[in-house]
């Protein structure tokens, strides 16, 4: 959708371009991260591991760059190939306009954002389904269960079949909320005086909305703390909405790929689950605590997986 084509799984240079995505990721939410958006005058002239996201950060931009200009070598307006031709023809319905914010600098930063937001979330998401699975083998054999009861192993699994699986919809909602891999949320900043549940704000106050209030309260979930598909289930086994499950935030400014997430979250889970069936390394203790960068992401993993 972004750059009009699939990578190849061996191509060198996507494969580049993930790496240097999770490490760029980390850095910025470690400790050097944290201390250089506290204190960047000073983390500036410090030597550290923060240096490097910027440097990172050049290759991405150079990567998308190398896209663009292969897209401009033949791109034709009236047939727009994916996000980037778009763009381009934004660009220059716009070109009398400065401020419209459609330059080719922004097109860069825009294209990194929705590959940087969409790639590294739902791999993580599955990571952490992954480890829940093998922590509740019990759940695991249920999540089969289901499938091979509606979907049987002869076919993939497609959207349609969401409806009539609720319990491994559940299962999914429930590993959102538990892996909570962004947990603080995008930050905000106050755009004016602002009065927000009886707090004054004033016009410039930074705003973390933090997830992890809403996805652990109390007073919302039953065992908070525990995980539980039963959360997103009624007496009868059918699928219940939650207000408060909110992985992907609210607002205007929800994330814009939610939708595809779902989706895309749905089908690979239902599909790996569909093909094999997995358990934790002999004598390894799993560990569901994981490790902060911008997101919450699982400690690396070691796992077995056999064919059903
Ligand atoms: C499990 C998967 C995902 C989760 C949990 C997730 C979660 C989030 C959250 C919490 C935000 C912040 C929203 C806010 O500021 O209120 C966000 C923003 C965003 N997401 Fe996602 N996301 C996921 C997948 C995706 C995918 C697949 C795409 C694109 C294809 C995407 C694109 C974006 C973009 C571009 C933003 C930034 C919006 C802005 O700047 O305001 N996300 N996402």
């Amino acid at each position: 959708m972004v750059f009009g084509h699939r990578f190849d799984y061996s191509d060198q240079d996507f494969q580049m371009l993930l790496k240097l995505l999770s490490e760029t990721i980390q850095l910025d939410g470690s400790i050097w991260g944290q201390l250089y958006e506290a204190f960047p005058t000073v983390m500036r002239f410090l030597p550290g591991p923060h240096n490097e996201i910027f440097r990172q950060y050049k290759e991405l931009c150079a990567f998308v760059r190398g896209e663009l200009e292969k897209h401009k070598e033949d791109w034709d307006p009236s047939v727009p190939r994916d996000y980037i031709d778009s763009f381009l023809a934004e660009i220059e319905h716009n070109k009398h306009d400065p401020e419209a914010g459609f330059d080719e600098v922004n097109l860069i930063m825009c294209t990194l954002d929705l590959f940087l937001a969409g790639t590294e979330t739902t791999s993580t998401t599955l990571r952490w389904a992954l480890l829940y699975m093998m922590k509740y083998p019990g759940i695991q054999e249920k999540v089969q269960a289901e499938i091979d009861r509606v979907i049987g192993q002869s076919r993939q699994p497609a959207m349609a079949d969401r409806a009539n699986m609720p319990y491994t919809d559940a299962v999914i909602h429930e590993i959102q909320r538990m892996g909570n891999i962004v947990p603080m949320n995008l930050p905000r900043i106050a755009s004016k005086d602002t009065t927000l549940g009886g707090h004054f704000l004033p016009k410039g106050t930074p705003i973390l909305p933090i997830l992890t209030s809403v996805m652990f309260d109390k007073t919302v979930w039953q065992t908070p703390d525990t995980f539980n598909p039963g959360h997103f289930l009624d007496s009868d086994g059918k699928f219940v909405r939650q207000d408060a499950f909110m992985p992907f935030s609210a607002g205007k400014r929800v994330c814009p790929g939610e939708l595809l997430a779902k989706m895309e979250l749905f089908l690979f889970f239902v599909f790996i689950f569909q093909k094999f069936s997995f358990s934790p390394v002999q004598g390894v203790e799993l560990n569901l605590e994981g490790q902060i960068g911008t997101t919450l992401t699982p400690v690396p993993f070691k796992i077995c997986a056999s064919l059903r």
